[in-house]
């Protein structure tokens, strides 16, 4: 009866199979962080075992800095053991923390980071979502074409290659189609923008765009209606979280911004059953970041389901064989890069709320 009892122990303990969710879980964009989560957390609850056993999620706080990014990372390898990581959310965090999935062979699948350099060169670091020189010709050409924008003060937060990135993508485009730009600086955190916004007005610029993170932009916001700016005020997807609106209050009203998902799209049949799973388990409608990820968690537990077993090199060689994996936020293959390619969305924000206001699809300018 004892030799039983310690096979059964042997046996039980090692019968999960670990998944990381290195997130920026405190710090300054810890909203994003929690948001993930809520959808990882939903999706595990869906699907709870793979190949009969049971899966255990291990969540790493990265305190939204990127050195910890890449300590994060080490540690839910090294101490947790996980066989895969779903993470992490701003490109220079996975740049930073992929860096070390890649040294180490464990698979990263990253919900959001839409920097190219993210997946470049890289064999275990991929992505479910799009990239940003689609993000940003998209925003270009929704800029130019459906605003009517001609003359654009680029807002770049230059500690975070994100912003750098789609600030480029977007110029390239928004020139090749005759506007014009001025590139203007700032840095995560910086709480005062007057000195960036009265260039902005002496440009004569008729909209603001800034490429970083929800909390810079609606301090932007405030600061550019308070200094009598009236033009428009623009974002990519580092605008999408509540918090915009919590912290931005009136001041964000009619920023425009592209994202990944908007709960009324509702772009595949999984999408709407997600929402209905969402609101019941959450009170609330799912955010971008929910969705998202959501669907890395299914896409990297199918990709495990495929390798037939818990292998981290075999799962990240699966992860970019899916093909046509219907998600919540769209059709997702990932190709053998790393990448998704997948439609971007434009959000407006009215009555403190995003409203879907358009898509556009890959096929429409690549
Ligand atoms: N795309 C952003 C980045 O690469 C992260 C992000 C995605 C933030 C989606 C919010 C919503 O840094």
């Amino acid at each position: 009866i004892i030799s039983l009892l310690v096979l059964f122990i042997v046996v039980s303990g090692f019968s999960t199979i670990k998944i990381g969710a290195v997130l920026p879980v405190t710090g300054g964009i810890s909203a994003f962080g929690q948001l993930v989560w809520e959808g990882v957390q939903l999706a595990h609850e869906q699907i709870s075992s793979v190949l009969g056993e049971e899966i255990q999620l291990v969540l790493v706080d990265n305190r939204s800095e990127k050195t910890e990014a890449a300590n994060a990372v080490s540690r839910a390898i090294d101490r947790e053991h996980v066989v895969a990581i779903i993470g992490e959310v701003a490109s220079s965090h996975s740049l930073a923390g992929g860096q070390i999935a890649e040294d180490k062979k464990v698979p990263m699948i990253s919900p959001s980071s839409t920097n190219p350099l993210v997946t470049e060169g890289k064999k275990f670091v991929s992505r479910v979502c799009f990239t940003d020189p689609f993000q940003g010709g998209a925003l270009a050409v929704f800029s130019y074409e459906k605003l009517g924008v001609r003359k654009v003060a680029v807002f770049v937060d230059f500690e975070q290659d994100y912003s750098v990135g789609l600030s480029n993508f977007f110029i390239e485009t928004f020139t090749k189609l005759g506007g014009q730009v001025k590139k203007i600086f700032y840095k995560t955190g910086d709480q005062e923008f007057s000195a960036q916004i009265t260039q902005a007005l002496s440009y004569g610029a008729d909209a603001i765009l800034v490429t970083g993170y929800y909390p810079e932009i609606a301090l932007v916001a405030q600061q550019a209606k308070m200094l009598g700016f009236s033009g428009k005020i623009l974002a990519g997807d580092g605008a999408d979280a509540p918090e915009l609106v919590q912290i931005g209050g009136e001041a964000v009203e009619g920023i425009y911004f592209t994202t990944h998902f908007h709960p009324d799209a509702k772009v595949t049949d999984k999408s709407k059953e997600f929402v209905d799973l969402f609101v019941k388990k959450y009170g609330k409608k799912p955010s971008t970041l929910a969705a998202l990820g959501y669907d890395a968690y299914m896409i990297l537990v199918d990709a495990i389901k495929r390798a037939g077993k818990a292998d981290p090199v075999l799962i990240a060689q699966e992860i970019r064989k899916t093909k046509n994996f219907e998600g919540v936020t769209g059709i997702i293959t990932i190709d053998e890069h790393g990448n998704a390619l997948k439609s971007v969305i434009v959000d407006v924000v009215k009555n403190g709320n995003f409203e879907f206001e358009t898509v556009i699809n890959p096929d429409q300018f690549v």
